[in-house]
């Protein structure tokens, strides 16, 4: 196996808070067993436009506590076709880099699963999106504070929607799942949530929501994941104005807020634990693998698993809202 003495590091895809505190950790981790840092900026395509510089301990000095990624971030196309990946590993030879741990969802670790094969390039992987779409791996960086700007949100919602006795329909981030929609709707306290993993009958939520009006409620939320295909929040908001004329239904869709903002502790935590961890397994000899944590336990998850396995909701988290909203 190939040694190795200088890794490069990028962020991929969607940026997700403790992005920055991932980039520390696996700089320092690096530096701290005696190898060189090179940072990638602007993801895959700057990978393939040459847009490296040396790191230092210094150069990821005061970033834990910021939010997005001092490295930026891209989606790239040119990566996608064979071309880009052949001139992206051009020149991670050109600056001596021998390893890359990659930070990003989905798509950026299937980048680096194509790539590590094409190339024989040792690739680690560290989940980093606020989706928490990543099978193998019990949390996601970004996840836990993308979920506390959502419920901050919808606590604000609430005031509005009591005072005015109103029926909202906030639409949440998630992709293709419904993690951020079902949590922050148990946490927020709201009536119900509509996501990928579970059926909606648009005709029960409505009567569920009438009832409650005529019971005792003065306001109902029900949060949207976007990841729903036929239309979203504005959809299920028309159907009930539709059948309901009597109530005032208003939609609000929280959008890229949800990506921004300082990370919370939980998220600099697991980034900091999930860097050091990617440059140990790297050191062990292993290869790409992300980087997951399972029952407080850190884990090594064979992209393959990772990127292509459905991560199943817990279906008790659906009885819970359900229980808990009458
Ligand atoms: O994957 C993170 C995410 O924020 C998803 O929740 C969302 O669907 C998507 O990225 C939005 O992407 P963009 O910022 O490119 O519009």
């Amino acid at each position: 196996m190939a040694k190795i003495s200088t890794i490069g590091i990028l962020t991929s895809g969607g940026d997700a808070p403790g992005m920055n505190a991932a980039i520390r950790a696996v700089t320092r981790a690096a530096i701290f067993n005696g190898w060189k840092v090179k940072g990638i900026y602007r993801g895959y395509e700057g990978l393939i436009n040459n847009e490296i510089k040396d790191f230092t301990s210094e150069s990821v000095s005061n970033t834990i506590q910021r939010g997005g990624t001092v490295l930026k971030t891209a989606r790239s196309d040119e990566f996608m076709t064979v071309e880009g990946r052949q001139k992206a590993y051009d020149n991670m030879k050109a600056n001596g880099i021998d390893a890359l741990i990659v930070i990003g969802g989905n798509g950026s670790l299937a980048g680096a699963q194509v790539f590590a094969q094409e190339h024989d390039v040792p690739c680690i992987g560290l989940p980093g999106t606020i989706d928490n779409d990543l099978y193998g791996t019990d949390s996601t960086i970004g996840y836990d504070t993308a979920l506390n700007t959502i419920v901050e949100c919808v606590d604000k919602i609430r005031d509005t929607a009591t005072s005015h006795d109103r029926i909202f329909f906030v639409e949440v981030m998630g992709r293709d799942a419904g993690f951020l929609a079902q949590n922050s709707a148990i946490a927020a306290g709201a009536e119900a949530a509509i996501i990928p993993e579970d059926q909606t009958d648009v005709d029960q939520l409505g009567q569920f929501i009438s009832r409650g009006f005529r019971k005792s409620k003065n306001s109902s939320i029900v949060i949207v994941s976007e990841s729903k295909k036929d239309g979203g929040a504005m959809y299920y908001a028309n159907r009930v104005r539709n059948e309901y004329p009597q109530y005032d239904v208003r939609v609000t869709i929280l959008g890229h807020l949800q990506r921004g903002g300082k990370p919370s502790a939980v998220d600099r935590i697991l980034a900091s634990r999930l860097g050091v961890a990617a440059i140990e397994a790297l050191n062990e000899g292993q290869r790409n693998v992300m980087i997951g944590i399972s029952n407080d336990r850190i884990v090594y998850v064979p992209f393959s698993k990772a990127i292509k396995i459905d991560k199943p909701i817990d279906k008790e988290l659906i009885n819970v809202l359900n229980v808990l909203s009458i």
